[in-house]
Parts: structure tokens; sequence; C-alpha cells
């Protein structure tokens, strides 16, 4: 099992392109699906979560090449729409191929995504949307078994009980090749949903509202290939932001998505860093030490302050000075990260939503162990801005979702290796 061993205390300084975006690929690769002919996707960012993806689409019948961050997509030839447990729970994303394959084929099984690390993950709104779609769902022990009545989907009206990217994602795909108009209401708004409508317009698909709570997609009988970049990853460049930040770096970040990362970006601003922004480059200085955020940090849908940067802010946040207060509104479970920034040295206190980080004078290494993706990343920022030295295990988490973590942070001037 491979780990990270990072030498902290340098500041980070210099440039880095942001890679593709990760929650962007994963649904556009399952969109791929529905097209007949080839999609060539650019901006793929090298991941495992992203090497998962194109094992389904290759077990299903499409041909899915990747190389130089470059994924080829022929869907010629659907043959199966059975999906096996394992590929399955290789990665929890897999259930926004229920909507490709139903959309392409009318039919499809999958199994119930593992447990997970962020608490439970249930699908249930993603089933009665589907269900209200005209689809015959049954569950037989793990497995999920899927048919549109007539062979198609049709188009409903669905009202979300809460905005889930998931389930938006998967009535999307679902609905693109549907019969008759599907409206979304209490739609996600998340940037990855408009990246994904992007994606399927450009196949020919009819959605317009992406990007606001009202989607409207009216159900074209077939769509057709298309070549497409995928947008920047805006929680990689939190990620960035933060080990700059806490490192009392300078950094410029290159292919950013900036008014996407406005709200992480605005938050960030008040522990007293300077950013600049352009087209798509954000500059960020820090200089000196932290100031903690007075206003409390709640994680809510976007465009609010995004769960996925909540570890690895607070990361930066445990050696600053005075307190912040996070509050995690989305998952139950993703304060996993706080054991190991604990014992490196920071003061946390978790009650129920609500993290309490009280700055302390500085972090100090130690070994800590992965618990998830974002937590993972957590660590990360926390071992660079600590005196000594820190071995991470478990990276294939931070490797679902980071690419080449340690190069990046090498060359920004950190000490970070793989081992
Ligand atoms: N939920 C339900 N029922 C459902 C669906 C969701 O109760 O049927 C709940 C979830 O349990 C959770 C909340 O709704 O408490 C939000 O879940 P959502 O469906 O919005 O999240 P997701 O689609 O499972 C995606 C990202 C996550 C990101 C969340 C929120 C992908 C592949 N994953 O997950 O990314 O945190 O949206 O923005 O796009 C990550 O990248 O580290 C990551 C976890």
């Amino acid at each position: 099992m491979q780990k990270f061993i990072i030498n902290g205390g340098r500041r980070l300084r210099g440039e880095l392109a942001l890679q593709g975006s990760k929650n962007s690929s994963l649904p556009i690769m399952a969109a791929a699906l529905l097209c007949f002919g080839e999609c060539t996707l650019h901006s793929c960012p090298a991941l495992t979560d992203v090497y998962a993806a194109s094992r389904i689409l290759n077990f299903v019948g499409c041909k899915c090449t990747f190389s130089d961050n470059t994924a080829v997509i022929d869907s010629s030839a659907v043959g199966s729409t059975a999906v096996p447990e394992g590929l399955m729970r290789e990665m929890r994303s897999s259930i926004i191929f229920m909507g490709a394959m139903l959309g392409r084929t009318g039919e499809c099984t999958v199994s119930v995504p593992g447990g997970c690390e962020l608490g439970p993950r249930p699908i249930d709104m993603h089933l009665s949307a589907l269900r209200k779609m005209g689809i015959d769902i049954r569950e037989n022990g793990g497995d999920i078994i899927c048919r549109a009545f007539g062979g198609r989907a049709k188009g409903a009206k669905i009202s979300l009980a809460f905005p889930s990217v998931g389930a938006t994602e998967n009535v999307i795909l679902a609905a693109v090749t549907a019969e008759g108009e599907t409206v979304i209401n209490n739609a996600a708004r998340e940037p990855e949903i408009c990246d994904l409508c992007s994606f399927l317009r450009r196949c020919g698909a009819d959605i317009s509202g992406d990007g606001e709570s009202r989607i409207i997609i009216n159900g074209k009988k077939q769509l057709h290939g298309c070549e497409y970049t995928i947008m920047p990853d805006r929680i990689a460049g939190a990620t960035y932001l933060s080990m700059a930040a806490a490192t009392k770096g300078e950094i410029i970040l290159t292919n950013a998505c900036v008014p996407e990362m406005e709200p992480f970006i605005s938050v960030l601003e008040q522990t007293g860093c300077s950013i600049y922004t352009s087209e798509n480059r954000i500059y960020m200085r820090s200089g000196t030490r932290l100031r903690a955020v007075r206003d409390r940090i709640r994680t809510m849908p976007h465009p609010g302050f995004p769960t996925d940067a909540q570890a690895v802010l607070m990361a930066a946040l445990t050696a600053a000075d005075g307190t912040s207060v996070f509050e995690e509104n989305i998952f139950d479970c993703r304060y996993r990260h706080t054991d190991a920034l604990l014992k490196m040295g920071a003061d946390i206190q978790v009650l129920g939503k609500v993290a309490v980080v009280k700055g302390v004078e500085k972090l100090h290494g130690a070994n800590v162990e992965a618990t998830d993706l974002r937590g993972g990343a957590a660590m990360a920022v926390a071992a660079l801005c600590a005196e000594g030295c820190s071995e991470i295990t478990k990276i294939c988490h931070i490797d679902r979702g980071y690419e080449k973590m340690e190069e990046a942070v090498r060359l920004l001037g950190g000490e970070m290796r793989r081992s």
C-alpha cells in the first residue's frame, strides 16, 4: 500500500494548471453511453474514479480508451445493461450509470452503492424520481432492477425534496432521451450539473434552466457523439489554495473556473489572504499567519460554501489566529479527518454538525491514515504547514480525486513524495 511522506514547513510558491473536474467527468462519461457515435472528452483527469467509470463503460459494451487526459468513448455497440456489484462498488458515484443506461436501453440492473465514509448515502430520491418517469424498479437483495414501461422513460414533473447532485444528474440522463418533457424542480445548481448539460446539448439534447433550480428537458429520440472539454476542478482548486494559504505561500492557479470558485474564494479572503482573479486565473498571496474566519462557515448546496472544501479549509485554519466555526449541513459524517488533525496538534471540538477550530501556534508532523478523499487532502494541507515529517497512509482515497497530488505540490516547492 502506498503512502505520502511530507516534510512540512516550506512555503508553497508557483504556478499550477488545474486538472479537469472529477465530479464533471464521471457523469459526462456516463452520458456518453447515450450517444450513437464517438465522444472525445478532453481535460479528463487521470484518477482511479475515472478509470472505474471507463471499466463500467467497457463492461457494458462501449469502447473506452484513455490517454493524455483524453477519453474516447464509442458507444455504438452497447450490449449489457447489468453492471456487476464489484464494478459498482469500485466507485460510489457509479449510481449515475443508472439514468444513462435507462436512457439508452430502457433497462438496467445495478446494485446499491456501498455504505460510505461520509455517512449513509441513500438513493431514495433517485429511485422515486425515476419511478415518476415510468420506470418499474424492483430491489432484490442488493440488486436494483429497472425497466421502463413500454421500453422508454416518460417525461414527468419531478420535485426533489433536496437539491441532490446525483439525483438531478440521474433524472437528466434518463430524461434527455425520454418521451416528452421533464421538469425538475429544486434541482441541484452545482457547476458540474451545468457542465453535464453543456455536454449533452452538444450531443443534441434539449435542456434549459441548468444552473437554476428548475431544469426543463425535452426528450430526443437519439443523441450523437461530440468533442468536449471538461471544466476545471473547483475542489482541487480550493485544495491547492488552502495548501498555499496554510504555508504562507503564493500561488497562481491557471485553468481555473473563477465564478464557480467564488463561494470558496470569498471565505478564504476573510483569512487575510490577498486574492486577485482574472478570466481563468487566480492569484493568491498569504504571506503572514492566517486569521480565523469570523462568520460561521456553513456548507450548503451551490452557490453556498461547498462541503467538498470544508476539510481542506479546516486544515488551513488549524494554525490561524483565533477560532473558526464550521457547520456541515450536507453529509452526516464529514468530520472524520479531525482525529488526524488532532494528532498533528490541532485543537478541534466536534459537536454534531458543528466543529469549533481554535487556532494553535503550530502543528507537528504525525503518521495518519486518510479516511476519505477530501479528509485525506486535508491531512496533506496540515502536513505541509506542520513542523517535521508526516506520513499519510491509505492514499488510495486521495488518488480518487487528485491527479498526482505529490507532483503538483513539488512543482510548488513543497516536499511530498509517494512511497
Ligand atoms: N441524499 C439522500 N437521498 C438521495 C440522494 C442524496 O438523502 O436519494 C442526501 C445525501 O445522503 C447527502 C445529501 O443528500 O446527505 C447530498 O447528496 P448529493 O446527492 O447531493 O451528493 P452526491 O451526488 O452523492 C455529489 C459529489 C460529492 C459532493 C456532493 C455534494 C459526485 C461524484 N459526488 O455527491 O462529491 O460532496 O455531490 O456537493 O459528484 C467528493 O468529490 O469528495 C464528493 C463527495
